[in-house]
């Protein structure tokens, strides 16, 4: 496995490159580090399995350069989907498409949906753009790390959780710590109201401005696999607590108007919101590495992105009974 960090154009290119020939290339995109393959590759897709440790029943989100992309995987895209993509791509929202029949049913974990996404990241727009050059469609990417595991959101993250299941071909692209943070907003588009599977950045607020009152009109599908329907996820070997008071040898993580309780180990001091969620995953990591086995967090209150952060939350701590 080769690191690539802060890539020049020839080396991405080469990066691209590498995804043609079926090897994996984690990436950093704007809200955590990807580990990407040919998504029309079925033997490089299946290694992003195994070195993930993840069920194959868990469907990849594609990653495109442009909205010019998309149709080469969907079947049909509703009006308000185009209008959500014009608006927010590239960034940080995955839309969940009726897929196309060129879809592999090795991306989709056998639905007849597919997961598209154009990050925002300077060095993901320019890896996907490159292999697009090269005759590719498409890179297929979950969080480079280990399944359930705290996703990586910097290059060493990435190598902590799955560099000793890498092969020799294989690339890191270190593109620095990811802007956001947090993983993407996941709206299923595939009826006829929008509904958001895991919430992030592109918040309810944000959509609502653009396409007016969003009602859950939509019954639950049961059958619909995304990382929200997991009850365990994202979480770190520390016991994670949630709003508890924190006690001695503790980490704690809490906006920076919450003062340390005497002998609790501050893991960081987030000043609003953007800051927590950039904080969150690398903080989990830290108490790790710390081997602390306590970790509390004071969840930020209100809408928007406090609402992502706490359904992470609440994944993250879920077997910390
Ligand atoms: O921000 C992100 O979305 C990052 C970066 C790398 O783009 N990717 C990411 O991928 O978080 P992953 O695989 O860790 O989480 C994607 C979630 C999975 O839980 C998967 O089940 C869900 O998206 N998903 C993918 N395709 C789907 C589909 N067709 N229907 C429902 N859920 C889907
Ligand atoms: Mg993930």
């Amino acid at each position: 496995m080769e690191i690539i960090s802060n890539p020049t154009q020839v080396e991405i290119k080469k990066a691209a490159q590498a995804l043609m020939d079926g090897h994996l290339v984690a990436f950093p995109t704007e809200t955590v580090y990807g580990l990407g393959a040919d998504a029309t590759n079925r033997k490089a897709v299946s290694r992003i399995y195994s070195v993930k440790g993840r069920p194959t029943t868990h469907p990849l989100i594609v990653h495109v350069s442009s909205i010019n992309q998309v149709n080469t995987w969907t079947s049909h895209i509703p009006n308000y989907a185009i209008k959500l993509a014009k608006e927010f791509w590239p960034g940080p929202m995955t839309l969940i498409l009726k897929r196309s029949h060129l879809v592999g049913e090795f991306i989709t974990g056998g639905q007849d949906s597919v997961g598209i996404r154009v990050p925002s990241d300077p060095i993901a727009l320019m890896l996907l753009t490159e292999f697009e050059k090269l005759g590719g469609s498409g890179i297929a990417a979950p969080s480079a790390n280990k399944f359930a595991a705290v996703s990586p959101t910097s290059a060493d993250a990435v190598v902590e959780e799955i560099s000793f299941k890498l092969k020799n071909k294989d690339i890191i692209i270190d593109g620095g710590s990811c802007s956001i943070g947090i993983e993407s907003t996941i709206i299923e588009c595939t009826g006829p109201y929008p509904r958001v599977l895991r919430p992030g950045s592109i918040t309810l607020e944000l959509m609502e401005n653009l396409l007016g009152t969003i009602e859950e009109k939509a019954p639950l599908n049961t059958g619909i696999r995304a990382s929200g329907m997991l009850e365990i996820h994202y979480a770190p070997k520390a016991k994670l607590f949630i709003g508890e008071m924190a006690q001695p040898k503790d980490g704690l993580l809490a906006l920076s108007s919450y003062p340390t309780p005497e002998g609790v180990i501050r893991l960081a001091s987030p000043n609003n919101l953007e800051e927590f969620a950039r904080d969150l995953y690398k903080s989990l990591r830290f108490a790790d590495q710390l081997n602390l086995t306590r970790i509390v967090v004071i969840p930020p209150p209100g809408d928007g992105i406090a609402l992502a952060i706490r359904d992470r939350l609440i994944k993250a701590s879920a077997g910390s009974k």
